[in-house]
This record gives structure tokens, C-alpha cells and sequence, in this order.
């Protein structure tokens, strides 16, 4: 066989979708080999965190089935600002080792929880000028949040190998698909239906990221109220499609209000790192998650915050096979960023 088969799924769990995506992978070339997007009903995550785990777990399962997933390894992930806190930070330099033992001691600053109740990871970046210094990345995740992701899809059959974050995922994710240019600002920023993650690439490493707690939510909810319509018909005037006596022209001026405080939260986050960085300039932001399948949505974005956007393209590098209706996952690339991201981990990666 050409392409040894990968021995796990990455496994997206949104509030609005769950997003499953398998590659194959042979000298560092991929080709797609499953993917599915299954939809939830919404109220079965909010903010990040699970509310009904019992339908969470048999929504998996019925997606297994449906998708005829046969593996059992799954990368997942989590995100959201009120359960992971990334932070770049400075700190003497040290060894990995040393790092770890100190680890606890030197994030309790960081951290707006109880250091008990997190679990902390680090990356050292390297050395800064500052001599004796280095940047480290430090991520802590809240113990319950990560709890509650790995006993839902150990309870659907997954075995769950590596606990991912959205932002990271979306690194990797463009680590394989884009030509890193040294210096060059990117933004990566995922909006999908409930939370909006922001991360800023400089010369392909990782300097920013921000969590924020607003999505495309806001766009149904100010179409339920404006027309009077259910979630279903709400959800389908966001794809374009014409409901009851409201024309998909009359839903774009809504969605465009709505996107107001989406947008507002996205400049906010740029003028701040331009501000902590000596305004350095971001040269384009590339879009992910099912906002970006909203028709107006880089271009609103691009206006309002003076910067390219681009719709990304996290299949640039990926082959699709014949089977597959390629056109179908053109369109929804967008929602499978993250999955594609957690399909690129492997088994002892961190
Ligand atoms: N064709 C489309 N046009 C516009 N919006 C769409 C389209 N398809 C899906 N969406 C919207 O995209 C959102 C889902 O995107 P995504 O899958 O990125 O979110 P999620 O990962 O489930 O949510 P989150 O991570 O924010 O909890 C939903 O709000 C959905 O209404
Ligand atoms: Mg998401």
C-alpha cells in the first residue's frame, strides 16, 4: 500500500457540529479518508462545556454508525476562554525538566483558576534577547473540562489519545497547507457557531491567541427574533436558503447587524497585539469555521479590520480521492479545519 493508513481520527466537537476527519499519510503526503459533519442539536454544548452528555454520547455513536467509523483512536480538542487559558510568557532560562518541576509554581500568576484545578502543558520557544530569558507557551485546561471530553467518547467507543486545543490544531492545520514566509504576521481565526478562536502566526510560529465566547449563534438568534422562525429555518437562511416569507436578501441585512459584535471582538484582539508588539502589521487573516461560509463574511471583515481575509483551504495539501464529491468538501473545508488539524496528530505527539 502506498499510503500507510493513519491510526486515528481527528475528532472536532463542536456546539453545532461534530467534525470527523481521517488522512492517510505516506513520506509526508496526505490523502483524505473519511470525513463527516454530523449536526447536534444545540443545546448540547454550551460555551465549550457539555451539558447534556448523555445525548453527546449518543449522538457519537449515531454518528459512528452513519459514518462507518471503524476506528477507535481519536484526537479531540477543546477550546473556549472560560476553560483554556494559553499565555506566552517570559521566563529564566531553564531545561525542559527543570521547567516541569517549577512548571506549577511559575503559571499560578498566569492563571485565573485554581492551579488544582487545571492541568498545565508548556512549549519552550526559545531564547529571547533579553539575555537568561526565554519564551515559554503555557497552556492550562481546566481538569473537569478535559474530564468530561474524554468520559463522553470513551463512553461512545472512542479511545481518546491525545487532548488537543482548537488553536493548536489549526497550526498544524496550516503548517501543512501554507508557505511560511519569516517575519510575515498571519491571523488564524476560527469562528464557528459559539466561540471565536483568534491565534496569530509570525513566521509560522504561534505569538498570540484569544478565545472569545461569540460565534454565528448570535446570526440565528437575531434571525429566530427578527422573523419570528425556529432554529431549523434560522439555520437554513444563513446557507442562503429562502423560509417561509423571508427571502434570503431580507436575512443578509439581519445577519450583517448581527455580525456587528463578532466583529467589533475581532478588531479589538487585533489592535491589542498590534499594540503589545509595537504595531507590528498582521498581513492577512485566514478564515475557518462555519462563519466562513457566511457570504459577506471576509469581506466585512477585511473592511473593518484593514487586513486581507482569505477562506482557508485546509486541503491544499491533501489529496482528495475520486470517491469523494471534492466540490461538496470545497465548500464545507472551512468547518473541517480543526478536524483536519487533529487528524495530522500522531500518537506521542503533545
Ligand atoms: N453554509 C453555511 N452558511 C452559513 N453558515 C453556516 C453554513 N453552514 C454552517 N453554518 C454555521 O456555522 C456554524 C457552525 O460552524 P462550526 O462547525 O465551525 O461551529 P462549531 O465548531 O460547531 O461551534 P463552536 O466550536 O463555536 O462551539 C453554525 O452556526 C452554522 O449555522
Ligand atoms: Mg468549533
Amino acid at each position: 500500500m502506498l499510503f500507510g493508513g493513519k491510526d486515528s481520527i481527528g475528532l472536532d466537537i463542536g456546539s453545532s457540529y461534530i467534525k470527523t476527519v481521517k488522512l492517510k499519510e505516506a513520506k509526508g503526503n496526505y490523502e483524505l479518508e473519511l470525513f463527516n459533519i454530523y449536526p447536534l442539536p444545540p443545546e448540547l454544548i454550551v460555551d465549550g462545556s457539555i451539558i447534556d452528555s448523555l445525548r453527546l454520547v449518543d449522538s457519537l455513536k449515531d454518528m459512528i454508525k452513519q459514518a462507518n467509523i471503524k476506528t477507535k483512536n481519536a484526537v479531540i480538542s477543546i477550546s473556549g476562554h472560560s476553560s483554556v487559558i494559553i499565555k506566552r510568557i517570559s521566563l529564566p532560562e531553564m531545561s525542559e525538566e527543570e521547567l516541569s518541576e517549577s512548571i506549577k509554581f511559575e503559571a499560578e500568576q498566569y492563571v485565573p483558576f485554581d492551579i488544582e484545578d487545571v492541568i498545565l502543558d508548556f512549549q519552550i520557544i526559545g531564547p529571547k534577547e533579553e539575555p537568561g530569558q526565554m519564551d515559554v507557551i503555557l497552556v492550562a485546561v481546566k481538569k473537569d473540562i478535559i474530564n468530561e471530553y474524554i468520559s463522553v467518547v470513551k463512553e461512545a467507543g472512542f479511545n481518546p489519545i491525545i487532548v488537543d486545543i482548537d488553536s493548536f490544531a489549526l497550526e498544524n492545520m496550516y503548517g501543512i497547507n501554507y508557505e511560511i514566509e519569516p517575519g510575515k504576521n498571519v491571523a488564524l481565526l476560527n469562528i464557528g457557531a459559539s466561540i471565536i478562536n483568534l491565534s496569530i502566526l509570525k513566521g509560522g510560529i504561534s505569538v498570540f491567541t484569544r478565545d472569545s465566547s461569540l460565534g454565528s449563534n448570535l446570526h440565528s438568534e437575531a434571525l429566530q427574533r427578527e422573523f419570528n422562525i425556529s432554529y431549523e429555518n434560522a439555520e437554513k437562511l444563513k446557507r442562503g436558503e429562502p423560509v417561509e416569507n423571508v427571502s434570503p436578501e431580507d436575512a443578509n441585512s439581519v445577519i450583517e447587524a448581527a455580525s456587528e459584535e463578532i466583529l467589533s471582538e475581532i478588531v479589538r484582539s487585533f489592535d491589542y497585539y498590534r499594540s503589545t508588539t509595537l504595531h507590528e502589521d498582521i498581513s492577512e487573516a485566514i478564515l475557518s469555521g462555519g462563519c466562513a461560509l457566511l457570504k459577506n463574511m471576509p469581506a466585512m471583515i477585511a473592511e473593518r479590520a484593514g487586513i486581507e481575509t482569505k477562506i482557508v483551504e485546509p486541503f491544499r495539501n491533501i489529496k482528495i480521492p475520486k470517491k469523494f464529491d471534492a466540490s461538496y468538501i470545497h465548500e464545507m473545508a472551512p468547518i473541517l479545519a480543526v478536524s483536519v488539524g487533529l487528524a495530522l496528530r500522531k500518537q506521542g505527539d503533545r
